[in-house]
């Protein structure tokens, strides 16, 4: 048996006084934690070290590398066009890679947008795509290429090939309280994006009530490092900070949020949604080498929507379906007339959840018809008796829980009084 360089006790106690791991000695625990030799409890230990005691910058660097060298890297250097991608820390009602990768590849360049499925209130965009009938998630890699070069656009499952270090560490964060570390979650996204392959990058790291990170200055110092981190591996890496303290667009849910970004593709769709899918699409042909185009309309013209219906049926989706609707719905009203000037993202986000929109456990399957649809946003004046939102689920049993989750959610308030929308949209740009 092949004697091991480290001893894993070692370098949990390193961490754990605070010291700094050196390079060889994280290739050596990300390459022994995949191949099983470092124990679930043991690196359990070591992320909650890494939560309490943070990392430098180079040993950011360093586990972020590991984890890309654990398993393969794609190549993109066949392709005819540039590739540009974008990641989103996840949020609620952020449904903005449907409208937005079809938008950007419309201007001639690759969009790889390897996807995952939701778990917990952020919905998975691989879950919401699947309420679109044919419509198949998992592509071999020839035919991941070959729709690069033909479309442009491909949303698809990540092959289980990259970054696997990063699979099994998610899963144990997951259930040890080690989510939320800005070391972690850095290395975790942008070692599958520099796996990935891509040469350009556009972040949204999301602040505020329905992210992951509520402090918008934590939301900051994440971007920092992942377009830090882009940046060293060669990647052309820059970040948007946005708000989402109150739900992204009226929609939240699979299906309906389908339909609100084909609502965008066909040059409408609420202006929150509209907005950020614009500003990131600039950001993304910029640093693809267009920085003048007219992104606002290619929307407006039906250029988007033609390579929305191409990516759609290129993998098996029929653009034209019909998209399930619920079995059974509920509508709350206004019950005074006012400003609605609370509406917070994260108890919607686990209403529709609730409803059936997402899933507790991996394997679980989802509700495509199943969320909620907003009438109103904060800032609007309600009159008494119109509807705020719509609840819809196939299982009506699921009312109940989703309601409760909404209680004391959002509020109905004098004209004049502070909109609590936490402020502007776009807050930051780094990079
Ligand atoms: N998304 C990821 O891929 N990893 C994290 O750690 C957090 C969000």
């Amino acid at each position: 048996m092949a004697v091991e360089p480290f001893d894993t006790v070692d370098l949990i106690r390193t961490k754990r006084n605070g010291g700094a791991l050196s390079t060889a000695q994280l290739d050596w625990l990300i390459d022994a934690y995949t191949r099983g030799y470092v124990a679930d409890e043991q690196m359990s230990a070591m992320t909650m070290a890494i939560f309490l005691r943070g990392m430098g910058r180079d040993e950011i660097r360093d586990l972020t590398l590991a984890m890309v060298a654990s398993g393969e890297r794609l190549d993109f250097s066949g392709l005819s066009k540039r590739t540009t991608d974008k990641h989103s820390t996840g949020g609620v009602g952020d449904k903005i890679t449907l409208p937005l990768a079809p938008l950007v590849a419309s201007f001639g360049v690759a969009v790889p947008q390897l996807s995952g499925r939701g778990l917990g209130h952020t919905g998975g965009t691989l879950d919401k795509l699947e309420s679109i009938p044919g419509w198949r998630a998992s592509l071999t890699n020839e035919e991941f290429m070959a729709q690069l070069e033909s479309v442009g656009a491909v949303v698809c499952a990540a092959g289980a090939g990259l970054a696997p270090a990063d699979a099994k560490l998610y899963g144990l964060r997951d259930i040890t309280g080690t989510v939320e570390a800005i070391p972690l979650i850095a290395s975790s996204i942008m070692s599958k994006k520099i796996a990935e392959g891509t040469a350009a990058l556009v972040l949204d790291v999301k602040f505020g009530l329905g992210a992951f990170l509520q402090d918008p200055a934590m939301g900051r110092e994440l971007a920092e490092t992942m377009v830090r981190l882009g940046t060293d591996a060669g990647v052309a890496t820059r970040a948007l900070l946005t708000n989402m303290n109150v739900p992204l667009g009226l929609a939240i849910g699979n299906a309906n949020e389908v339909r609100e970004s084909v609502d965008v593709l066909a040059g409408g769709g609420p202006s929150d949604v509209v907005e950020l899918t614009v500003a990131l699409a600039r950001e993304m042909l910029e640093l693809a080498g267009i920085p003048d185009a007219d992104v606002a309309g290619a929307l407006a013209n039906g250029q988007a929507m033609d390579t929305w219906r191409a990516m759609i049926a290129a993998q098996g989706g029929d653009p034209d379906a019909l998209l399930p609707v619920p079995r059974e719905t509920h509508t709350v009203r206004a019950t005074r007339a006012g400003v609605l000037v609370e509406q917070q993202a994260l108890p919607f986000g686990i209403a529709a959840w609730r409803l059936g929109a997402g899933r507790a456990r991996q394997q679980d399957p989802v509700q495509h018809a199943a969320g909620i649809d907003l009438h109103a946003k904060p800032g609007d004046t309600v009159v008494e008796g119109q509807p705020l939102f719509t609840l819809g689920t196939d299982e009506p049993e699921r009312f109940a829980r989703a309601l409760e989750a909404l209680d004391g959610a959002y509020r109905i308030g004098d004209a004049g009084e502070p909109i609590l929308d936490g402020g502007p949209l776009i807050a930051g740009r780094i990079g």
